[in-house]
Parts: C-alpha cells; sequence; structure tokens
C-alpha cells in the first residue's frame, strides 16, 4: 500500500537517531557579553564576517535583474540574479568612492547603477562603463574594478552568503541537518508573514531562548495544549558542527498539562476539521490520541488534500522540527508551515538587533486558505506580503513570539545588574550552553 511504501522512504531520509550528549565545559556565561563593545567587535571579526548567512528567498530571485539587499552590522550584501541565470552576492559598494550601491531592499534592474556618479555594472557586478571614462589618467577603471563578491549558495528556497572567502561548503557547515531539512520540500513554502522588529536587547538573547523549551510552560501557557515541550518528551539533539535539534511532539497536549482538554480540542479544531478528525471523539481524556490519529489520517488523505508528504517520517507529519543553527538562525519546522527566527547584529550597538520572523505555508494543490494557530489568522494564498518593520509593540511576529520578544528587553536590563554574576543553567538548557561554548570557540580561531 501507498502508505507504508512512502514511510519507508520517509525512514530513510529523516534521521531521527539521538547524538550522543556533547562535554561541556560549564564555564560561566559572563553577561558582559551580551552588551560589551570588545565583545560585539570580536564577534564581527570572528563570526559575523566568517559564517554563513541568509540573504533572502530564492523567490525573490526569480527573474534575470532581480535584486535584494540585506544587512548583517555595518554591512550591506546585495545578491543578483545575473543574465547568465547564476545568482551571487556582493558587498552593495561602489568601488568609485564607496557609495551604497542599491539602496532599495528588493527591485528588478538592467544594469546596478551607483547613483553618485553613474558608474554602471552590469549583473555580473563588472563594472561596464563610467562617465568621462578618458578624464582617468591612471587609466580607465572598467576591466580593473568590479563589485566585491562574497560567496553565495542557493539551498532549500533561501540564498545563502559568506563573507569568509576559505569558509566550509554551506552543506559542510550544517552538517548532517542539511540532510533533514531536505525532506521538507523548502522551494515550495511560501512566505506569508514577514516581520522585523528593531529590538532593544542583544542578538544572543534570541539564539538562547530559542535553545530551550524550558520557558515554554511559563512565557507561552497556552502552546501547552498542543505542543510537547518537556524534556522527558522531546528529543534534543547536539551536532558537532554547533547546531542543534528540538524534536517537539505536537498534536496534543503536553504529557505535564493536567486539564485544559477543551483548550486543545479547541487550537486543533482547524487542523482536525481539515483532516476529518472529529474533536468530539477526543472528549473525555483522549486529547493525547489526536497525534498518532492525525499523523494516519494525513498519511491517509495527503495526496487526496493536495499535499504530498511521501518525503516525511511519520512524527513529521504532527511535531515541531525545531532547529538551532549556529550563530542566529532558529526555525521550526511542521508539515504544511514552518516559521523561522532570527537576529542580526546592530551596526554599533550591541544592546540592539535585529530581529526577523518568516512564516511560511506549504499551500496544499488548489488550496487558497490555511489556518495558521501558531499566527492565529487564517492566510490565504492571494496575500500579499509586506515587509512590516518597526519596534515591538508596533508590528507582530504573531502571539506566540510576541511572548518572547516581551521577555528579552526586560532580560537585557537584568544582566547590568550588579547583583547577577553569572548563569545557572538546567541540564535541559545544555543546548543554549553549547551555542554559548561553540560560539566563545569560534572568537577563539
Ligand atoms: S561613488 Fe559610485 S559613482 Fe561615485
Ligand atoms: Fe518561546
Amino acid at each position: 500500500m501507498a502508505g507504508s511504501d512512502q514511510r519507508g522512504l520517509a525512514e530513510e531520509l529523516a534521521d531521527i537517531s539521538k547524538q550522543p550528549e556533547p562535554e561541556l565545559r560549564g564555564y560561566p556565561i559572563t553577561p558582559a557579553r551580551y552588551f560589551s563593545k570588545e565583545w560585539m567587535e570580536k564577534e564581527w571579526e570572528t563570526v559575523w564576517t566568517k559564517t554563513w548567512q541568509i540573504a533572502c528567498l530564492e523567490s525573490e530571485l526569480t527573474k534575470k535583474g532581480d535584486y535584494t539587499t540585506t544587512t548583517l552590522g555595518r554591512e550591506r550584501i546585495l545578491c543578483v540574479h545575473g543574465d547568465d541565470d547564476k545568482i551571487r552576492a556582493f558587498y552593495n559598494v561602489c568601488q568609485h568612492r564607496g557609495m551604497e550601491l542599491m539602496k532599495d531592499e528588493c527591485g528588478h534592474a538592467k544594469r546596478l547603477v551607483c547613483p553618485y556618479h553613474a558608474w554602471t555594472y552590469d549583473l555580473k557586478g563588472k563594472l561596464k562603463s563610467v562617465p568621462d571614462e578618458a578624464d582617468f589618467t591612471q587609466g580607465s577603471p572598467c576591466g580593473k574594478l568590479n563589485l566585491v563578491e562574497m560567496k553565495c549558495k542557493v539551498w532549500a528556497g533561501f540564498i545563502w552568503y559568506n563573507m569568509d572567502d576559505d569558509c566550509v561548503p554551506l552543506r559542510e557547515y550544517l552538517g548532517p541537518i542539511a540532510d533533514q531539512i531536505d525532506t521538507y520540500p523548502m522551494a515550495e513554502f511560501r512566505r506569508t508573514h514577514w516581520v522585523t522588529v528593531e529590538g532593544d536587547f542583544n542578538w544572543k538573547l534570541v539564539q538562547d531562548n530559542f535553545s530551550e523549551s524550558y520557558h515554554v510552560p511559563f512565557v507561552h501557557p497556552g502552546a501547552v495544549h498542543t505542543l510537547e515541550y518537556g524534556r522527558e518528551g522531546c528529543q534534543f539533539d547536539h551536532y558537532p558542527q554547533g547546531h542543534c535539534r528540538m524534536m517537539m511532539p505536537g498534536g496534543g497536549p503536553a504529557a505535564a498539562l493536567m486539564g485544559g482538554e477543551k483548550e486543545t480540542l479547541v487550537k486543533l479544531k482547524g487542523e482536525m476539521d481539515f483532516w476529518e478528525l472529529n474533536p468530539d471523539d477526543y472528549k473525555g481524556g483522549n486529547t493525547r490520541n489526536i497525534r498518532k490519529d492525525l499523523q494516519a489520517a494525513k498519511r491517509r488523505l495527503g495526496k487526496i488534500k493536495g499535499y504530498n508528504f511521501s518525503t516525511y517520517h511519520d512524527d513529521q507529519l504532527t511535531d515541531n522540527w525545531h532547529y538551532t543553527i549556529f550563530p542566529n538562525l532558529s526555525f521550526s519546522l511542521k508539515p504544511e508551515s514552518n516559521i523561522w527566527l532570527r537576529a542580526r547584529p546592530h551596526e554599533t550597538d550591541p544592546e540592539k538587533c535585529y530581529f526577523d520572523m518568516w512564516f511560511m505555508v506549504l499551500f496544499a494543490k488548489g488550496q487558497t486558505e490555511y489556518f495558521s494557530y501558531v499566527m492565529g489568522d487564517t492566510i490565504s494564498t492571494q496575500a500579499e506580503v509586506p515587509h512590516m518593520q518597526g519596534k515591538a509593540h508596533e508590528v507582530t511576529t504573531g502571539p506566540a513570539i510576541d511572548e518572547d520578544l516581551e521577555i528579552w528587553p526586560q532580560q537585557q536590563r537584568g544582566l547590568h545588574s550588579r547583583g547577577y554574576k553569572r548563569d545557572y543553567l538546567a541540564s535541559q538548557e545544555s543546548r543554549m550552553r553549547y551555542f554559548h561554548e561553540i560560539l566563545e570557540d569560534w572568537m577563539a580561531r
């Protein structure tokens, strides 16, 4: 039967084995790293200019001449779809007198023209023409000066770049989790929400937070009705490359939750209705059966409903596979939607950062709407996706992530106190410690 064939294939693809626990040094996670300018400067030299980062979505650069710009600290990065169909990443700076070249966040151009003196580069970054070319007594800059390119790779529906010419290839950088992410049809997910919060906190507070689920029942009391967070019920993995995975069962309440049946059924109603399960059948203490029944329904009905779930392990059909990629990327993958979260460092201030949220949906063939209880919203395939930007409270990243956003500025203030010296972590926070130890290793290189 097709279902069991699919499972056979899926199990080949998704490695669910538990990684050995890493040996951790356990040195103090000192507060100064969250506000010291020296620390920030060292991170710039040793981490930001050496690690793979996402510039934009592949879907933003579908046509020749499409371009995007993004920022990482003090740098502006320009990605261009060349007329040879290759996508390249450049430092977004004119070689004449250092003018920032392209101003807009995205656009379409035949040539890249500097707004200052109109030096003109082609879509491969070659300088093609300059006004008064004969006036350069040292010789024409054309043929000599070009945009400065950096490493660039298209993978999983994103454009990745690395400023380090000697970096390892992206797949090697990601290690085994690249194969796991490949089991999701990432390039087919469509971004439905795009928010950037100008945060008053250091970027590491974001990665710390998304490296543990210890905070979930207190910061997200609503989430426990549909998601396992506890150390017994989840699997936590640390990979040698410095990245981590949390496999968090979904489709039902957390094991530690007493009561709350009604909330579980209300929150899962949209998903259960779609997959032809009747919430009434789970009243009277049966909400913990929903997860397996949802998995079976998705296997049974996936194709009929317009999905291809053949590459997923059964657990991927209901669960959150949450990844933290060093240094600053976190994402939770679900079968039909996922959320990508990251904090980019500020240009100059270690106590600020830019926090990005992308919500992505895999629409079934023919589907026009998708209900996400993460976003608390029905999402239409027709919706425009503007880039919402502003301070926290001016924009929303959805009800769940807004709860995290409440924490970080308050924690940033607390870290300055004379009354706080260092961390005291539970073992279920080991991924946070691992992140800091990997960070220290990179900074010591
Ligand atoms: S700075 Fe770009 S043309 Fe002068
Ligand atoms: Fe959280």
